[in-house]
């Protein structure tokens, strides 16, 4: 079988919430259009409410286009769900168990044997610099760490698209500043597919090797390829000339 040319794609789709037929519909996405090629890192910034979680949405089966062919693998979301990891602003570790126990829930619900599951977990956490944490329950987290067992969590399954709704927003600045770097590491490493979104334009820039602006609607205002070669050095790259100049840019574009 060859492999799928896009890992994901949302061929002119539309999401209309409310019904066709109640004064009160919203139309969320119009003919709306997209391609995840493998490996990309696909960033989405736009304003609240134009419809970047519709997007994830769509894309994990949690929910379904009024109007249009959305595909994940080749496959309908819904088929594809073993190819996807999701991950929230929020975490949502199981309170009962430890941090490693947390990390490694995929990896057991998929059947992987206990001395490899502790092999990928431990890996994993060192990465993310959780070492030292495996064994503390999530109320003993800070959420920081939290955030990163989730990230871990999503990571275990090597999932050939992560989808990531705002996952660093509800860190504080320099928690979020750590998180971001380690994971830019780790994806350097291993590079999935990954679908971010986020409202902040440095994250975005840091991140992604494409970044597509929405407008509300789902309109794309701009689908451009980042110029910044990995690996990255997040203590570096956002001060930069080109960096700043590009971030300057953008900035106008999104408030106007
Ligand atoms: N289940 C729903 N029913 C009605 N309206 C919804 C529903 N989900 C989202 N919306 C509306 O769709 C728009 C886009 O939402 P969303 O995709 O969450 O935007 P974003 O993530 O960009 O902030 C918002 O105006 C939101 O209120
Ligand atoms: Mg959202």
């Amino acid at each position: 079988m060859t492999p799928p040319s896009n890992v994901a794609s949302l061929r002119g789709v539309t999401v209309r919430f409310g019904g066709a037929r109640t004064a009160k519909a919203t139309t969320v996405l119009r003919d709306f259009s997209l391609d995840v090629a493998p490996g990309e890192f696909l960033v989405i910034v736009g304003r609240s409410g134009c419809g970047k979680t519709t997007v994830l949405n769509l894309l994990a089966g949690l929910l379904d286009a009024t109007a249009g062919d959305v595909r994940v693998m080749d496959k309908p979301p819904r088929q594809a769900r073993h190819h996807l990891g999701y991950m929230f602003a929020r975490d949502a570790l199981v309170p009962s168990r430890t941090a490693q126990e947390n990390v490694e829930i995929g990896l057991e619900v998929r059947g992987v044997g206990r001395q490899q599951r502790r092999a990928r977990s431990q890996e994993l956490m060192n990465s993310l610099g959780l070492a030292g944490a495996e064994s503390r329950y999530p109320w003993q987290l800070s959420q920081g760490m939290r955030q990163r067992v989730a990230l871990a969590r999503t990571w275990a399954l090597e999932p050939d698209l992560i989808l990531m709704d705002e996952p660093f927003a509800a860190l504080d600045a320099q928690t979020r500043e750590s998180a971001r770097a380690q994971f830019l590491q780790m994806w350097e490493r291993q590079r999935s597919s990954v679908v971010f979104v986020t409202h902040d334009l440095t994250e975005a820039l840091l991140l992604g090797d494409r970044l597509m602006i929405m407008a509300p609607g789902g309109r794309i205002i701009e689908d451009m390829r980042l110029p910044f070669p990995h690996p990255r050095d997040p203590a570096e790259l956002p001060f930069t000339d080109e960096f700043r100049a590009l971030e300057r840019k953008l900035k106008s574009w999104l408030s106007d």
